[in-house]
């Protein structure tokens, strides 16, 4: 393992040394480094820096040049226009770089350098119903982030808050009582009929509770009883549970997601923990009391006709909700779990709830400064029509129904193509899934988490624009090539010249370090999407433009240009996995 220090960086690190040696009296200064089209990189830094010391700029630049001398990065440094620094490196410096890249198991991406440790919470569907595409963006989102973290060094823990608490339960658990049998053992069901058994009960359950007050005041005391950890009514409550999972579990492994059990800690898990989370807010003075129940007031925070809207710890009735189980689990994730981020991402809807939460848990002392709590709030799926997500008959749409489609519908684009690469069934469905789920997931990353997407699955399984089917096709494509190299091996040249799309893909090639941190650092992962989109089409540029196992200049070029070939899929590879997307080997 040894991090590879970025050209970029390294040009950045010798211009600003540059530039302080030419102009000492200013410090350290920014060079204002970037990309650019006329050369490699641009540096803009010495415009405005000649501006503050009322210096000109040109000159400024001319002795910077100066001061970078002859050096084995830079082929060309020359001052343009009003005072910018327009750098070529050179071919050797870019082909060593990559070597280095293609050297490392990383590929030479760092890692951090104080790691710590995050909880992030997400996929946190609720017991005894049907998830939706907001449970799908939490999910795919969490995913995301936690590869990334991981990758960067830091520790992560994940925590499934599913709603598995509530009253509803009182409900359900009576209408089970008084209706034994209606819920098979778990272990007899597949995912389908797990949430159909579910459903079935919740209607029924519904039904009665809605009609019959007896039934109602019954259910009532079932919570009691459930709340004070009755034997009977916990173990029916368990049933549910343990349904629910089974559900839950085939629609993860549809998502090509490893969830794991000991990180399914939902909102019951905080129980016992929450008469204590209220004394203590209590006896702080954090929370009151107000017309019997237990509140946390903001002044900041206000709702309809300017009334300050509290956080509800508990309730008059002595019920705890919500609230008073993300209050628990914050001391928890802290003071067990040694917790130095806090990421929940959780629909931005809910982000009321959290902003409360969290300035309760500062008040509290659980939050210190030190410790970061970030709601990533994500925005809402929208259907064709620009509307929330919604069958046409107006009802949210199962979230299985939409995986299968789509994987239906990526089968029916890798069926096309596959007869003439010779896949077979078996391949064209398991790559199907692969692409087909690929699919939705890339829709949801590339887009910046915050922002409305809508769904559209022609879109979203097409061969052309910025999906991950196009990226999956620059993987293979490359795969291809290797089968049909014979002989030739990836060998990197350093001493040949490089053509222009060869540049172009080898210096974003080694952007891939700096672009996975900064998507992690920021919580970022479309800029980790919108770096690979552009990665397989710089690609596609170098593959028209420069032949591979005919390159013209003989044996030492096709080695070159297999070695970029394999650096670019190695990347595209590793690129999708922190993604949570498959690239399968032949399409
Ligand atoms: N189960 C909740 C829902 O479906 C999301 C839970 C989010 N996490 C949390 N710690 N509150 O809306």
């Amino acid at each position: 393992m040894a991090s590879v220090t970025s050209l970029a960086a390294s040009v950045h690190q010798r211009v600003a040394d540059a530039l302080s040696a030419a102009l000492p009296e200013a410090g350290s200064a920014d060079p204002l480094l970037r990309r650019s089209d006329r050369a490699d990189f641009q540096a803009n830094g010495m415009l405005a820096l000649a501006k503050k010391l009322k210096g000109n700029p040109r000159e400024l630049a001319t002795k910077v040049v100066a001061e970078i001398g002859e050096n084995a990065l830079f082929k060309e440094v020359e001052v343009s226009g009003p005072g910018f620094l327009n750098i070529t490196i050179t071919d050797r410096a870019i082909t060593q770089t990559l070597a280095a890249r293609a050297d490392d198991d990383r590929l030479g991406v760092p890692l951090k350098e104080n790691p710590g440790v995050t909880v992030i919470d997400y996929a946190q569907p609720n017991v005894a119903k049907e998830m939706h595409v907001g449970h799908l963006r939490s999910a795919v989102i969490g995913d995301a982030l936690r590869h990334l973290l991981d990758f960067t060094g830091e520790q992560t823990i994940g925590r499934h808050h599913i709603g598995d608490w509530g009253t509803q339960f009182g409900m359900l658990i009576q209408y089970l009582i008084e209706n034994p049998g209606e819920l098979a053992p778990a272990a007899d069901v597949d995912g389908e009929q797990a949430m159909s058994n579910l459903n079935r009960v919740y209607k029924a359950s519904r039904a009665v509770f809605d009609t019959d007050e007896q039934f109602k005041e019954r259910a009532r005391k079932r919570v009691v009883a459930l709340q004070s950890g009755d034997a009977e009514t916990l173990d029916l409550w368990q049933r549910f549970v343990d349904e629910s999972k089974v559900y839950f579990y085939s629609v993860f492994e549809k998502l090509d997601m490893e969830i794991r059990d000991d990180e399914i800690v939902g909102e019951s898990a905080y129980n016992d923990m929450m008469t204590e989370t209220a004394r203590l807010l209590e006896e702080s003075g954090v929370a009151v009391r107000s017309e019997g129940a237990l509140v946390v007031f903001f002044d900041e925070i206000r709702g309809k006709d300017d009334q300050p809207v509290p956080l509800i710890v508990q309730k008059a009735d002595g019920g705890f909700g919500y609230a008073a189980s993300d209050l628990s689990a914050i001391r928890n994730r802290v003071f067990d779990l040694k917790a130095t981020t806090l990421l929940y991402v959780v629909d931005v809807r809910q982000s009321l709830h959290f902003r409360m939460v969290f300035e309760t848990a500062r008040r509290a002392g659980w939050l210190s400064d030190d410790i970061t709590a970030h709601n990533m709030g994500y925005g809402t799926v929208l259907g064709a029509d620009g509307k929330p997500f919604k069958t046409r008959a107006g009802e949210t749409v199962r979230l299985e129904d939409l995986l299968d489609e789509a994987a239906e519908r990526a089968t029916a684009v890798v069926r096309e193509k596959g007869a003439s690469i010779g896949l077979t069934e078996q391949e064209i469905t398991e790559n199907g899934a692969q692409v087909g789920i690929g699919a939705v997931k890339y829709a949801d990353l590339s887009t910046s988490p915050s922002r409305d997407y809508k769904f559209d699955l022609d879109q979203m399984v097409s061969l052309n624009g910025d999906t991950s089917v196009y990226l999956q096709y620059a993987y293979a494509r490359i795969r291809s090539i290797f089968r049909k190299a014979g002989d030739a091996a990836p060998a990197a040249h350093p001493e040949l010249p490089l053509a222009p799309a060869e540049r172009a893909l080898g210096l974003h090639l080694d952007q891939f370090g700096e672009t996975v941190a900064e998507a992690a650092e920021a919580y970022e992962p479309h800029k980790l999407a919108a770096y690979l989109y552009s990665l397989a089409s710089l690609f596609t540029t170098f593959y028209d433009q420069c032949p591979v196992l005919k390159a013209e200049g003989g044996p030492d070029q096709i080695a070159n240009r297999l070695f970029l070939c394999e650096l670019t899929a190695r990347t595209l590879h590793q690129g999708m996995a922190l993604l949570g997307i498959r690239t399968p080997e032949r399409l």
